[in-house]
């Protein structure tokens, strides 16, 4: 019997922890960052715009910048928008942290980081980089102006 015990206590506690995962999951929109495989890592930024409000942006982080758009590290977009942020670094291990968002992602040589947000308030919002990367890494940031 107490083997049974055990058992029952055992599944319990498993379902315990699976209905927590779910709650962090969907309560508390705590959200694991997605890896996607079936983007390449590309070498150059790019702002593509697939709708009125709905844009796709390739970024690349390399000491000490953010390229957005082909060299740019200052972009513009209208309030509303949707971005599609897909994040490679071109040399070192860099993060991204677009401030007064939940955009949160690190930048890894050959690989694609990826996270959707929507700029529903107008504003400057600031772009830095969460990861030591060298000598630049406290100068290494850029700009999203969304009027
Ligand atoms: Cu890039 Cu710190």
């Amino acid at each position: 019997r107490a083997e049974r015990n055990a058992l029952t206590i055992a599944i319990a506690l498993l379902l315990f922890f699976f209905v927590l995962i779910v709650y962090a999951a969907k309560g508390l929109k705590i959200d694991l960052p997605t890896c996607i495989t079936d983007v390449q890592p590309f070498k150059e930024g790019r702002l593509i715009q697939h709708a009125p409000d709905r844009y796709e942006l390739h970024v690349v982080a390399r000491m000490w910048f953010f390229d957005f758009n082909q060299g740019q590290t200052e972009i513009e977009l209208p309030v509303g928008s949707t971005v599609d942020f897909y994040l490679t670094s071109a040399d070192v291990v860099h993060g991204m942290h677009v401030n007064g968002t939940t955009v949160n992602l690190m930048a890894i040589p050959g690989t694609v980081n990826y996270a959707r947000y929507r700029f529903e308030k107008p504003g400057v919002y600031h772009v830095v980089c969460h990861e030591f990367c060298g000598v630049g890494h406290q100068a290494m940031q850029g700009k999203i102006v969304v009027k």
